[in-house]
């Protein structure tokens, strides 16, 4: 049985991004196996600030640190803004990269995909969060791209996508990234 933690990059109430990761936290506790899905929470990364991480980290972004310290692997759902993952993203990478070399993240298998309300779905933005993630020591899971266009009008008041074209990318996402922690 695997722990996944997953992480939107957008803090509004009615996100696209955290929509996806509603859903695949759904298609990974329903799914085969008793799998885990631990959503680990945006907004409980402050700025970052290397005084607040030498006097002791507040203990809401400890905890959120924990999730993916204690997962198998991490799925990140990620914005485009302006072509790059937004703000708050980059700032919670930054701190689940600490300390440097030892960190939540090192070695750990991560995966990327992202929506957004165009067409495209934001997929200009995964190659940077897959940089960022890379320079912090994760491991990359080999996956098809998932881009989720429209995504706004997918998004259901349930806060959830349904879409079956999307579901079963979602799914097979999920499938790809159980298998490589089932492989390590
Ligand atoms: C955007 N948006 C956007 N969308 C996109 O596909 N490519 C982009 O480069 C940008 N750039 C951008 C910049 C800024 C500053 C904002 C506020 C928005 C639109 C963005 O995808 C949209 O607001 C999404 O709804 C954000 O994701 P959530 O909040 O739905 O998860």
């Amino acid at each position: 049985m695997a722990t996944i933690a997953l992480l939107s990059g957008s803090l509004r109430a009615e996100s696209s991004n955290s929509a996806v990761v509603a859903t695949l936290r759904k298609l990974i506790e329903e799914g085969a196996g008793g799998h885990e899905a631990t959503v680990v929470p945006l907004r409980d990364f402050p700025p970052f600030d290397e005084d607040v991480e030498h006097a002791g980290l507040p203990a809401a972004l400890e905890a959120a640190r924990a999730r993916v310290s204690g997962a198998d692997a991490l799925i990140v759902c990620s914005p485009a803004y302006n072509g790059y993952p937004s703000g708050v993203l980059k700032n919670a990478l930054d701190w689940l990269s600490r300390p440097g070399g030892d960190s939540p993240l090192t070695g750990l298998p991560t995966a990327v995909l992202s929506a957004s309300p165009g067409q495209a779905g934001g997929a200009n933005v995964q190659p940077h969060v897959r940089q960022i993630l890379a320079n912090s020591g994760a491991a990359a899971v080999e996956c098809d791209e998932v881009a989720v266009g429209n995504a706004i009008s997918l998004r259901t008041p349930d806060g959830l996508i349904e879409d079956p074209a999307v579901l079963s990318r979602l799914a097979k996402l999920v499938d790809t990234v159980l298998a490589a922690v089932a492989a390590r």
